[in-house]
């Protein structure tokens, strides 16, 4: 699939891998970028690349991705200005790191993970993703059946796709109770969406990044990331999030790709 005239959906746009693979079809000649964040620096982020590129190539979005109203304004004005969304990734995500069960020091109680954590990161990161990925789907839908075309064929050519991203995580890390879950939660929607998106010439797939050099890792801690990352990994670094981005293009570009691809530098954690 070409990148060429084709709108995009980047949401967590403003950061890491977001920022990342906005930058990457943009250098990819993509044809337009909605770069949706809930940061307003991308507002800023926006205007230097269209003026470093002489168009208004990434168009700027302010909002909560969970925010129903939100996503439906944004959905609108791309539909309104440039047609059909032909690429979704839904990257924005959050981690509340702690152990699923563990003893309060203070009080000597036995303590599990708070609900309200649980649904904080299951609402950013598996149900937002889900939503932004089926309204793309639906644009891209609702454009083919307006134009009195049915089912998908090959001789069209890929029409769009989704990458969502997944995390090593969805394989089990401790302290990641939410975050695991949510992101193996992704992994089942990237599957049925993948059989049902192809009828309107999308297709699915998702991507399973390490450890990354991002705001969210760095949070962490060198200390952490010294003792608990770099020694489990083949590279002994973070991921650079330009490597993750390149990744996502391949993904996009080659029409063979639709399950999930691990882009972890061997990522191997213990066992308990
Ligand atoms: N960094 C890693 O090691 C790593 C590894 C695997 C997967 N991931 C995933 O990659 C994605 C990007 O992570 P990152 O490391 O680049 O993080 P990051 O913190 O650098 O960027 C996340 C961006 O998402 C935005 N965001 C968060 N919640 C939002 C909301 N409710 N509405 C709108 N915007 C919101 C933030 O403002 C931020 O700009 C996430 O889904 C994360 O789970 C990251």
């Amino acid at each position: 699939m070409k990148f060429t005239s084709k709108t995009a959906i980047i949401t967590g746009a403003a950061s890491g891998i977001g920022r990342a693979t906005t930058h990457a079809l943009i250098e990819r000649d993509i044809g337009v970028v909605a770069a949706v964040d809930r940061n307003e620096i991308i507002r800023g982020l926006a205007k230097e690349t269209n003026d470093k590129v002489g168009r208004e190539i990434a168009i700027p979005f302010v909002g909560d991705v969970t925010c129903d109203n939100f996503r439906k304004e944004v959905f609108a004005e791309i539909k309104e200005r440039f047609g059909a969304v032909h690429i979704c990734i839904p990257a924005a995500g959050i981690t509340r790191d702690a152990l699923a069960v563990r003893r309060n020091k203070d009080t000597g109680e036995v303590e599990t993970y708070s609900r309200e954590q649980l649904e904080e990161v299951f609402k950013i990161n598996l149900v937002a993703p889900i939503l932004w990925a089926m309204d793309s789907v639906a644009s891209l839908a609702e454009y083919r059946f307006s134009r009195g075309k049915k089912r998908w064929t090959p001789e069209e050519g890929m029409q769009g796709a989704i990458v969502f991203i997944g995390s090593v995580s969805s394989a089990g890390n401790k302290g990641q109770i939410s975050y695991a879950a949510a992101k193996a939660g992704l992994e089942g929607a990237q599957a049925t969406l993948s059989k049902e998106a192809i009828f309107y010439g999308v297709r699915c797939s998702i991507i399973h990044p390490g450890f990354t050099d991002t705001p969210m890792v760095r949070s962490l801690g060198d200390d952490y990331i010294e003792k608990n990352i770099l020694p489990f990994t083949q590279l002994r670094r973070l991921l650079r999030p330009d490597e993750v981005a390149d990744a996502i293009c391949f993904m996009l570009t080659n029409s063979a790709v639709s399950g999930s691809v691990w882009v972890d530098a061997g990522w191997h954690p213990a066992a308990g």
